[in-house]
């Protein structure tokens, strides 16, 4: 049979409020009335019944996290950044991976609706669709990251990629190369789509200079991988000065198909520059200039706006737009043919 708070209470002497404030509010109990009620707990083999628990306060303790590729450090940081706020108002955040999925979306945001999140952050695949706004309406706060979510009626955290995308290129343009090439998935990323308006806008204030798209499946390592092999099936005169990769996972997958095929000295005539600067951007093989996306704040932030929702559930969205960052390294200013 299975042990309840009650038999907790008896065992240590103390009500079962005391038993809830042991569990729930140490800090307003005596420590020699937690060190008794922890005692019984570990006596009787108790265990929480969290469900109830959460089920009779309303709203459970975790924030759900669903993002579009669980793989790809920028999202493990973002992650780090929403967990390390949520800790600070006693939440925890339990992370799903939609892998750019509508269905996979739809699945866990049923999951975190069903066991009354919190809150959800959501990187959308694709457009922010009218679930959310249902979410909302019945009192889920969500809040999108890394979208700008000004339309979808939800606050939103993100970076300006237009900006981010126009930096990464007109930083190429400044260090010479006038051919060059936008690699990252056709369609479906706004993320995407947006870096590459950006690129567009450098490119057309800049006479001479040329920007070829070319595509991918995706934006993992191994998409990366593919666009290299694609790279060195072209003749010298045919590879571009220069090439932007939609995301440091992309251009690392490049890179290491160079490695690979003993062909590193394609970079001697050839700047690289990637975005998100993940750990793996700066110790790369050929330390990889890229576009920094603040992934931590962006996290944390979106923390906030979600609590500010939680608390006043009337609040008008508000959508947080960061500036990114270019940090620059050898991958772009190896001397460069002119
Ligand atoms: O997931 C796709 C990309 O969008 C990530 O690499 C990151 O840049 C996000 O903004």
């Amino acid at each position: 049979m299975s042990v309840s708070v009650r038999d907790v209470a008896s065992l240590a002497g103390v009500s079962v409020g005391t038993v809830s404030n042991v569990l729930n509010r140490p800090d307003k109990v005596s420590p020699a009335t937690v060190e008794r009620v922890l005692r019984a707990i570990e006596d009787l083999g108790f265990v929480r019944n969290d469900a109830a628990r959460q089920l009779r306060a309303g709203r459970s303790t975790t924030i759900g996290l669903i993002v579009l590729d669980v793989g790809n450090p920028f999202f493990a940081e973002l992650a780090r950044g929403a967990d390390r706020t949520a800790s600070k108002h006693g939440l925890s955040v339990v992370l799903g991976n939609s892998d750019d999925d509508r269905e996979r979306e739809a699945a866990y945001l049923d999951l975190f609706d069903e066991q009354r999140a919190h809150g959800i952050l959501l990187s959308p695949v694709g457009e922010a669709n009218h679930r959310l706004i249902r979410l909302r309406e019945r009192g889920t706060p969500v809040v999108l990251v890394d979208r700008d979510g000004t339309d979808s009626g939800c606050s939103s955290v993100s970076v300006d990629d237009v900006a981010g995308g126009r930096m990464a290129v007109q930083h190429l343009l400044d260090n010479g190369p006038r051919q060059i090439t936008f690699l990252g998935p056709p369609h479906g990323v706004q993320q995407v789509a947006d870096r590459l308006s950006g690129a567009r806008q450098a490119i057309d204030d800049c006479p001479g200079a040329s920007l070829t798209v070319v595509h991918t499946d995706g934006l993992t390592v191994s998409d990366g991988r593919q666009a290299g092999e694609l790279l060195l099936t072209l003749p010298r005169e045919a590879r571009p000065d220069a090439i932007f990769a939609a995301n440091d996972l992309l251009a690392i997958g490049l890179l290491q198909t160079l490695a690979r095929a003993g062909r590193m000295s394609v970079l001697d005539e050839m700047a690289l520059v990637g975005y998100d600067d993940i750990d793996f951007a700066s110790t790369a093989m050929v330390p990889l200039t890229s576009v920094r996306q603040p992934a931590q704040l962006i996290g944390s932030t979106a923390v906030d706006l979600l609590m500010e929702e939680a608390a006043d559930r009337h609040l008008t969205p508000r959508s947080i737009v960061f500036q990114p960052e270019l940090v620059v390294r050898a991958s772009s200013t190896i001397a460069r043919r002119a």
